[in-house]
């Protein structure tokens, strides 16, 4: 096994990312900085019917220009933002690969300098026809893995796999229709540190993947009384598998 790691990683460049996965309470806007948002997430915000999701797109939005802006060093307004042809948001100039995901009030950010990524997070949850769903958009490692779990874990092995095919067809951009073939010539890891939650990240080529997960976590949605930021963080090393 030693001997296998050590050879996969002097056949293929590691690709070092930097994974964030945020409870969004914290990024919130009031009334008063929603009017200085950029004028296309104002647009986009507006198409959004349901306020909740209205409100973590704001808050994802503030998050990953913070994130940017950080990386580049610049502020947060002139991040230079576009979009690819399928919607796949990118760095107009500079090589900063970036993606990310928001589902309820969490947040998945994936940075990488070495090759583009992708990033999904998913709460672990009931859901109506997952069998209709593998079947149809599941590649084959997947499919078997799902057959093979038993009934008490169908839904983590769903969501554990939803979350890799999200992240892997995030890598490429080109959406839903590349799902069968996802892995194709991507490497996916997942985190599973939290309770509750599938989180995936994916990148290009054939890994390993060097992930630095970094997790920050506002308590105060869990407690009656406000608690301090808790912050974990945790670095792990996968080669591509499948
Ligand atoms: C759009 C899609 C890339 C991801 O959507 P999603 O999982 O519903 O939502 P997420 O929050 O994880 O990702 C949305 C973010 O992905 C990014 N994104 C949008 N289009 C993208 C594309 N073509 N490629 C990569 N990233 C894209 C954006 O940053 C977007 O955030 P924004 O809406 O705040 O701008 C696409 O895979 C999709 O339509 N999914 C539908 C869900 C589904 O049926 N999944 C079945 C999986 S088996």
């Amino acid at each position: 096994m030693a001997w296998h790691a050590r050879n996969i990683m002097s056949l293929h460049k590691p690709v070092r990312i930097a994974a964030h996965l945020i409870r969004l309470d914290g990024y919130l806007d009031d009334a008063c900085s929603y009017a200085t948002r950029p004028g296309a997430d104002r647009q986009r915000a507006a198409e959004v019917q349901s306020v909740p999701q209205r409100d973590a797109f704001l808050a994802a939005r503030k998050l990953l220009l913070k994130l940017l802006a950080a990386q580049l060093g610049c502020p947060p307004a002139a991040v230079p933002i576009c979009r690819g042809p399928h919607g796949k948001p990118r760095l107009a100039f500079g090589n900063t690969e970036f993606s990310l995901s928001h589902r309820d009030r969490w947040c998945a950010v994936a940075l990488s300098a070495d090759a583009p990524v992708g990033i999904d997070v998913e709460p672990i949850r009931t859901l109506p026809g997952m069998t209709e769903v593998v079947a149809e958009f599941f590649p084959l490692a997947a499919r078997a893995a799902f057959a093979s779990a038993p009934p008490e874990e169908q839904e983590i092995v769903f969501f554990r796999w939803w979350t890799r095919i999200e992240a892997a067809v995030k890598v490429s951009g080109r959406g839903l229709d590349a799902a069968l073939s996802c892995f194709n010539d991507v490497t996916c890891q997942s985190f599973e540190a939290v309770p509750g939650l599938a989180v995936a990240v994916a990148a290009e080529g054939e890994g390993p993947l060097i992930v630095d997960w970094q997790v920050d976590r506002n308590l105060s949605w869990l407690e009656p009384e406000p608690r301090r930021l808790y912050v974990a963080s945790s670095r792990l090393v996968c080669q591509k598998t499948g």
